[in-house]
């Protein structure tokens, strides 16, 4: 592998390395809706992309997959332990999403954070060439483009972050507030999935650092200018559309239907096992809804997907306690043999599967108490080309300004809300769900994933 004009860097490279059961290493596709927004660009312009490879074994350094060069940056164990787990998923992701889960700060987790963005910074700066344009990715990577830019001035730096950028007010109890936005102001265009976020963060910029902002421009103590701007991220429309029409999809969606047995409707939540998603409200509206006769087993069965995630990460062991717990009492309650009210698969599915339930669904439950964007109500919404079925959607989710027109919008947080909204939702006839389908298509088919990166590297080229 030679030096590339575009590299992504990312915390994961878009496969992980695993270990089979005879003990050879083999990939598998990543987790996260990242691999799945950026992987339609790489292909165009056969990139380069820097990253973990997912596992704290020793992994190869360089090789070439499919459509780009793959750069693997290797982490200790100790490192994962305190850059990944601790600083950016223990720190960072609850700082992030609302302290939902309070976040701890570890001076020596602020350490090993500085020290894995340096190393990040170092290999792409190895091979990206002369006048490059490097897109940086996500929370886990926010003092790369400062690092960078002292190592290669030359070159174009872009970031994006995939998840919510804090108020003030919570973004001020970081110890390190001012090292990551100086970090960050290293870029040359940092991009928020909503208007809200870049406005905190250009505010924050001004407040803490020898910065000053106007507006959407922040004039850099070195006399640098760096545009800060929206890009809702989106997803790969065609992948799905083609998914879709395969004979096989088809099958095991009719054969998903056949499983559930007789209830009238499918609800369906396809997750991450995050704190963040609000799985335990729904299933306590669910159980609600149950418990008042208003819904019986016969009428409706919620079908949850929950892929393991973090799970060396104290909270998300709490949660899965609770939902599982939850998922427990429900089904011993309202469930009989062969059928049970809540199909809980805490499993991780390849596309097919996914797109097969994504069709099987009447209902799409999505009910983050707060999400950056959330690409599967967008996945939804893309593999519903029968214009059927209906979208639950938290208006704490960045999709929402997007989907609300369509979609059912909620609180989450108000239960009785969510028990009104599902039961509309469930309750809606052929035509009204055929408009509101029309509605939400119309957005994400116009602007998918290949759009939102042509429009930020754009952008980038023209700063
Ligand atoms: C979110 C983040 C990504 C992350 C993904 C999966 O989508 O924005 O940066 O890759 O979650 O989480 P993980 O910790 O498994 O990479």
């Amino acid at each position: 592998t030679g030096k590339s004009s575009f590299v992504v860097v990312a915390n994961r490279l878009p496969v992980d390395r695993v270990l089979a059961a005879d003990g050879t290493p083999t990939w598998r596709r990543s987790p996260g809706g990242l691999v799945s927004a950026l992987a339609p660009v790489m292909r165009k312009y056969h990139g380069a992309w820097v990253g973990w490879p997912g596992s704290s074994d020793d992994a190869p350094g360089s090789f070439s997959s499919e459509d780009m060069d793959l750069v693997a940056v290797s982490l200790s164990a100790e490192e994962v332990a305190m850059y990944y787990e601790g600083f950016s998923n223990a720190t960072l992701w609850p700082l992030y999403h609302d302290v939902i889960v309070a976040p701890e700060y570890h001076r020596e987790w602020w350490d090993a954070y500085r020290r894995v963005n340096e190393r990040f910074a170092r290999k792409a700066a190895d091979v990206a060439e002369h006048d490059a344009i490097v897109f940086v990715q996500d929370y886990q990577l926010q003092l790369v483009p400062n690092m960078l830019r002292q190592l290669r001035p030359d070159l174009k730096i872009g970031f994006f972050l995939h998840i919510p950028f804090p108020p003030a007010e919570l973004f001020a109890q970081l110890p390190w507030r001012r090292q990551i936005l100086e970090g960050l102001l290293g870029a040359d265009l940092i991009g928020f999935q909503r208007e809200g976020a870049a406005h905190n963060f250009a505010a924050l910029a001004d407040r803490y650092t020898e910065a000053t902002a106007e507006d959407h421009r922040i004039h850099t103590a070195d006399g640098r200018s760096v545009r800060v701007q929206q890009f809702p991220i989106s997803i790969d429309v065609a992948e799905i559309t083609d998914l879709v029409s395969e004979p096989d999809v088809v099958m095991r969606t009719a054969h998903i239907r056949e499983e559930i047995g007789s209830p009238e409707h499918m609800l369906l939540g396809v997750d991450r096992l995050d704190y963040t998603k609000g799985i335990g409200h729904r299933l306590k509206a669910f159980d609600e809804l149950l418990a008042g006769k208003e819904i019986t087993p016969d009428d409706a069965v919620l079908v949850q997907v929950a892929t393991p995630s973090r799970e060396r990460v104290e909270a998300y062991q709490t949660l899965r306690d609770e939902i599982e717990l939850q998922v427990g009492r429900l089904n011993g309650e309202y469930g009989r043999i062969g059928q049970p009210a809540v199909h809980y698969l805490h499993s991780s599915y390849e596309r097919p599967e996914l797109v097969s339930l994504l069709r099987a669904a009447d209902v799409m439950v999505v009910t983050p108490l707060r999400d950056g964007m959330n690409l599967v109500a967008k996945e939804y919404v893309a593999a519903r080309t029968d214009l059927r079925g209906a979208l639950v959607l938290s208006e704490f989710a960045g999709a929402a300004d997007e989907l609300g027109d369509g979609a059912f919008l909620v609180n989450p947080h108000d239960i009785d809300g969510l028990k009104r909204t599902l039961l509309a939702a469930m309750r809606i006839d052929d035509a009204e769900a055929e408009q509101r389908m029309r509605a939400l298509r119309e957005h994400v088919l116009h602007y998918d994933v290949t759009r939102w990166a042509e429009d930020f590297v754009a952008t980038l080229r023209a700063t």
